[in-house]
């Protein structure tokens, strides 16, 4: 048993050192990424509420890149790429889930709420799937933090993420920014005490040649990565 420990360790210690160091617990997995609701502003399920216009035309074809609705067009504000890698709790690649992201636009606006008009070649959300390592990226813009309802909700910067893993349930999460002031006054950022955990959603962008770059990895509990489920 001790062998095939240290051998599971070992395995897991290569794939996921690059992307993940420290992060193994004792019990030889990764904790998971929290589940975080999807909020009001999902596009794809309209919350129905009143006070939120529920647009139901989602930007055609849904692609991963949310910088471009139109050849002429470049979204406003500061482009980014993220790329990371969906696993389960041991590590291992999820390939084949579909991956969603939404966010608001540069003028802080979400495609719900506008339906896109105050930036029309801001796509606002966007789809992809992993590959047979679990890899996938998008390229969108780095989002500003935002203020609702009269100032009850006050936002850090962040994308939504969903991920749905086939017999699963589909798993919602949000990715932040390390370097962003208002992430001590939201409470989904302070909900997530662990600070492994919040290093691992607050991304660190690095410079890069004409477009900021950002890793991202997420760790499905089970009930989301498909396993314990006939
Ligand atoms: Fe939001």
């Amino acid at each position: 048993m001790n062998s095939r420990r240290t051998l599971l360790k070992n395995i897991l210690a290569a794939v996921t050192a690059p992307l993940l160091p420290g992060r193994l617990s004792a019990s030889d997995t990764l904790a998971p990424t929290p589940f975080l609701t999807a909020g009001p502003f999902y596009p794809r399920d309209p919350s129905g509420l009143p006070f939120l216009p529920a647009r139901t035309t989602l930007p055609e074809p849904l692609t991963n890149d949310l910088t471009r609705t139109r050849p002429e067009g470049r979204a406003e504000g500061r482009h980014i790429l993220i790329s990371g890698r969906v696993m389960d709790v041991t590590g291992r690649p999820l390939a084949g889930a579909v991956v969603e992201i939404w966010s608001v636009n540069a003028r802080n606006i979400y495609l719900v709420e506008d339906g896109g008009a105050s930036d029309p070649d801001f796509a606002g959300f966007g789809m992809t799937e992993t590959d047979g390592e679990g890899r996938y990226s998008f390229k969108t813009i780095r989002p500003n933090g935002y203020d609702r309802y009269l100032g009850l909700i006050r936002r850090t910067a962040h994308i939504h993420v969903l991920v749905k893993v086939a017999g699963a349930e589909a798993f919602t999460t949000e990715m932040w920014f390390a370097d962003e002031p208002r992430n001590s006054i939201d409470s989904f950022f302070q909900r997530v005490s662990d600070p492994g955990l919040q290093d691992r959603m607050a991304v660190i962008l690095s410079r890069g040649e004409g477009v900021d770059r950002a890793q991202f990895d997420l760790v499905l509990a089970p009930q989301y990565a498909g396993r314990g489920r006939s």
